[in-house]
């Protein structure tokens, strides 16, 4: 517990002190989103991810998925913090609606059972329906909102809450990307983090199996003990990893920020580079778009910084992507 407090501190002392916050954050969370989602076999690449986040029209179903999750994160802290910092059901609900893109509520009709994807095999049922899930539910607010009511470090109590949250599964669908955001607005609510910059799910993707079982365990066996340990150890490797990542980010834009200075001269943009680091998939619109340069000048820098190697062309259909490919390197590596 102690090792995963001292990363997580550091974590939110590195975004404390980034003069532009949501700048890396944007790619953390993005990374988070597409990782939360192929927990549950929604896979998207990370060229087609970025590509999206330029041109959401385009996207495609796998993508635009990923790109909801994204806004229930924020929609679901805006939610929060409009409600006095208190984690609350229709939060949850808002959450589960945006990620879902419908108005799905609370289950009221029984039938919903976890089971084995290879043998069907019945693993858990939850508890039904909507009336007995919302008293549910409200126990749970008040564990997670109420600190009297249970004094213990948040780091194991957001354990506990996911569990709990998971164990309740109060939605048809949608319920581990739901606590998973849970988990992030909570470290929010907690003080540990100012951004909702956790990014557990890659720990969760890699041990994914552990993470099915080890909820099963609490159920079964009562086993509390490692499933909590489980998620420290997850809260202690992505919380080094993010660091990890916005560090070498920074570096990198350092870096790209003085070989632009040489290449594009007195013509050189702070927004373009800004740009680069929320948006590493560049077209010529997008700049348009974004106010930066008018169409002529959009495609001379775009061509400059490809022809120092900066960026890297890269058509599809007919679109040429100018791609910040080193920045896509930093963030695919673990
Ligand atoms: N034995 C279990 N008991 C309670 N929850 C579980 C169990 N096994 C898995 N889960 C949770 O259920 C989630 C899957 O439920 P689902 O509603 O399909 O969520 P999503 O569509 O967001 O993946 C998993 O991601 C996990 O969080
Ligand atoms: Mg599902």
């Amino acid at each position: 517990m102690a090792k995963a407090s001292r990363y997580i501190g550091e974590l939110n002392g590195l975004c404390a002190s980034l003069p532009n916050p949501e700048l890396l954050i944007n790619t953390i969370v993005l990374q988070e989103s597409k990782d939360s989602s192929a927990i549950e076999n929604i896979v998207t690449t990370q060229d087609e991810l970025y590509k999206a986040a330029a041109e959401e029209s385009t996207a495609s179903h796998a993508a635009k998925e990923v790109l909801s999750y994204r806004e229930a994160l924020y929609a679901g802290l805006e939610k929060m913090q409009a409600q006095k910092n208190l984690l609350l059901t229709n939060t949850m609900v808002e959450i589960v609606q945006i990620i879902k893109q419908n108005k799905a509520g609370i289950r009221n009709t029984p039938g919903t059972a976890l089971k084995n994807a290879i043998n069907g095999e019945v693993i858990y049922t939850p508890p039904c329906c909507e009336e007995v899930l919302r008293e549910k539910l409200a126990s749970l607010e008040r564990f997670i909102n109420n600190p009297e009511a249970s004094p213990l470090d948040p780091l194991i109590k957001m354990a506990f809450i996911h569990y709990q949250f998971e164990a309740i599964h109060p939605f048809a669908d949608g319920n581990g990307k739901t606590g998973r955001i849970v988990n992030a607005l909570y470290l929010v609510q907690q003080e540990l983090l100012t951004q909702p910059i956790l990014y557990l799910s890659s720990y969760i993707v890699k041990y994914k199996t552990e993470y099915y079982q080890l909820l099963r365990n609490v159920t079964e066996k009562n086993n509390w003990h490692d499933w909590i340990m489980y998620m420290l150890t997850a809260l202690t490797e992505t919380a080094q990893l993010s660091t990890k990542k916005i560090r070498n980010m920074l570096s990198l834009k350092e870096e790209i920020e003085k070989k632009m200075k040489q290449v594009l001269g007195s013509s050189f943009s702070y927004d373009l580079l800004q740009l680069m680091f929320t948006l590493p998939y560049l077209k010529i619109e997008l700049l348009e778009k974004k106010e930066i340069a008018h169409r002529q000048t959009a495609s001379i820098w775009l061509k400059k910084l490809t022809e120092a190697d900066i960026l890297k062309p890269q058509k599809i259909g007919r679109t040429t992507y100018f791609v910040n490919y080193k920045l896509m390197d930093v963030l695919s590596a673990d």
